[in-house]
């Protein structure tokens, strides 16, 4: 058994990162293990578990398992959690309740769970004490021995838990169930070394650890082989690419490099304001197959809020980078994150908040109440916010978003936009797709227009979404 510890999952070393390959592997006794039998894997957390919930697929697929589209009625289940706000924390702890009466009348199910969580203490501490139906847990970097966690549990039938707390390494070689045949993720990085001062993601996922950048080429030129259309490179911070493993190669010399796969779309999430390069701005500007969208979290519009978080930047950095983006790339979309209700967050406070969102006029906005997380700094600092007051600040912000959400949308109207059509629309009868500025756009269109990018005339325009028709019917 391994168990995680924060103060562990905390420490930086200047230690190189080492880049294993050939360490996923199946033992023999588990190659079959999987045959007639069904697997379901929930997701809860950010593009990067969502990217991960692709590795656990592909593993369990490798060992004879398939797909079941029922939760209850496949033979193993893998929750795959996320730990950044107390909700994500409910959630899954909700459905470990629900699987607790599965498991008594299914005994032989099994019941993983895995991902951020599990890296949490306190939350290994009630599975440990009061979840004894869990039969394997593990974490964050430890994924690509599943085959082997279950193994274990075969054997010896009782609860496996294997949750490393270290800076990690860069695991190569590791297999992907990808949920699309169109758009797919790619790992530039793992981990992350900002340490904002309210955020559990530097815990659960270790040391800034940047891939190789011929690996990265290699896979989006496979990727491009098998007829993918878009990309998006991911990593909590993909500007700060390359500072852990290159002198001088970074994000700007990488986007360079992906463009010239020529894959026709290349996105990257997320950015922090703090290392967006003159070179960036340039290298997207200039780039055909380089989408012009930048979600550019800025968490608060106060200063004081910006310090007491830790984010390394002002106001005033932020707008100025903000300006930049949008009057050197043509029809450039933004959006960004923010927190409401950060401890010690004064009514003026939020209404600087409230006076970026109104000169920024975010395309978008994922805004959040503080949540605070065991074992980081902001969660030892006084939260003197009522509830009441962070809902209301909430609801007062979210009004604001939408309200420019569907400025901006309407801007769209009786153009043409382009969009890669990426299957079916909720709305019957209708296609659905992304324009280039990562606008979801729903249509009236031939199906075989499905993996192609095509122009489509906007026809209306709302908050979140906009609405069209396709002339190549
Ligand atoms: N790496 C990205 C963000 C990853 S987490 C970045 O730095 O931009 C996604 C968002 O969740 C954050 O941008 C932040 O707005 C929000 N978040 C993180 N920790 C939070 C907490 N403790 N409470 C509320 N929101 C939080
Ligand atoms: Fe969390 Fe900050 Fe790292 Fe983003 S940059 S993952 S908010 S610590
Ligand atoms: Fe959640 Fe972990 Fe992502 S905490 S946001 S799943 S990195």
């Amino acid at each position: 058994m391994n168990m995680p510890n924060m103060l562990e999952a905390k420490k930086r070393t200047k230690n190189n990162i080492p880049v294993i390959r050939n360490e996923y592997i199946i033992p023999n006794s588990m190659k079959n293990i999987g045959l007639n039998k069904t697997y379901y894997v929930l997701t809860y957390g950010c593009q990067m578990n969502e990217h991960d919930s692709e590795t656990i697929k592909a593993i369990l697929s490798d060992m004879g398992y398939k797909e079941n589209n029922i939760m209850e009625k496949s033979d193993i289940i893998i929750l795959n959690t996320c730990a950044i706000r107390e909700n994500a924390h409910n959630k899954v702890f909700g459905m470990l309740g629900r699987l607790k009466h599965l498991k008594q009348d299914r005994p032989n199910i099994i019941i993983g769970v895995a991902g951020c969580m599990p890296q949490e203490k306190i939350v290994m501490d009630e599975i440990l004490n009061k979840k004894k139906y869990i039969d394997i847990v593990f974490g964050t970097h430890n994924i690509h021995r599943l085959p082997l966690i279950l193994e274990e549990y075969f054997n010896n039938k009782k609860t496996e838990i294997e949750v490393f707390s270290k800076e990690g390494e860069v695991i190569e070689g590791i297999p992907y169930n990808r949920d699309s045949k169109i758009k797919a993720w790619v790992n530039i990085m793992y981990g992350c070394d900002k340490f904002c001062t309210y955020c559990i993601v530097p815990y659960t996922r270790g040391k800034q650890r940047s891939r190789l950048k011929e690996d990265i080429i290699k896979e989006i030129k496979d990727l491009k082989d098998r007829g993918y259309k878009e990309i998006t490179l991911l990593g909590q911070n993909v500007n700060a690419y390359g500072k852990d493993l290159y002198d001088s190669y970074n994000l700007a010399n990488l986007l360079e490099d992906v463009s010239k796969t020529d894959i026709d779309r290349v996105r990257f999430i997320t950015s922090h304001p703090w290392d967006f390069t003159d070179k960036m701005i340039d290298v997207i500007k200039t780039s055909e197959n380089i989408m012009p969208y930048v979600h550019l979290p800025i968490q608060s519009g106060s200063n004081k809020i910006l310090k007491l978080m830790g984010r390394r930047y002002t106001k005033e950095n932020y707008l100025e980078l903000f300006n930049k983006l949008k009057s050197k790339i043509d029809n450039v979309s933004i959006t960004t994150d923010i927190i409401v209700g950060f401890p010690g967050e004064t009514e003026e406070d939020f209404l600087e908040t409230v006076e970026i969102v109104d000169k920024c006029k975010f395309d978008g906005a994922f805004t959040f109440i503080y949540s605070p997380r065991e074992g980081t700094p902001a969660s030892k600092m006084e939260d003197n916010i009522s509830t009441k007051e962070k809902r209301e600040r909430l609801q007062r912000l979210n009004k604001m978003v939408n309200k420019y959400s569907l400025e901006n949308n309407k801007k769209y109207i009786n153009k043409k936009a382009k969009v890669l059509v990426e299957g079916f629309s909720k709305k019957e009868g209708m296609l659905m797709g992304y324009t280039d500025t990562m606008k979801l756009i729903n249509f009236k269109g031939n199906k075989d227009l499905i993996g192609k990018i095509v122009k489509v005339l906007v026809m209306d325009a709302k908050s979140f979404s906009l609405d069209g028709i396709c002339e190549k019917i």
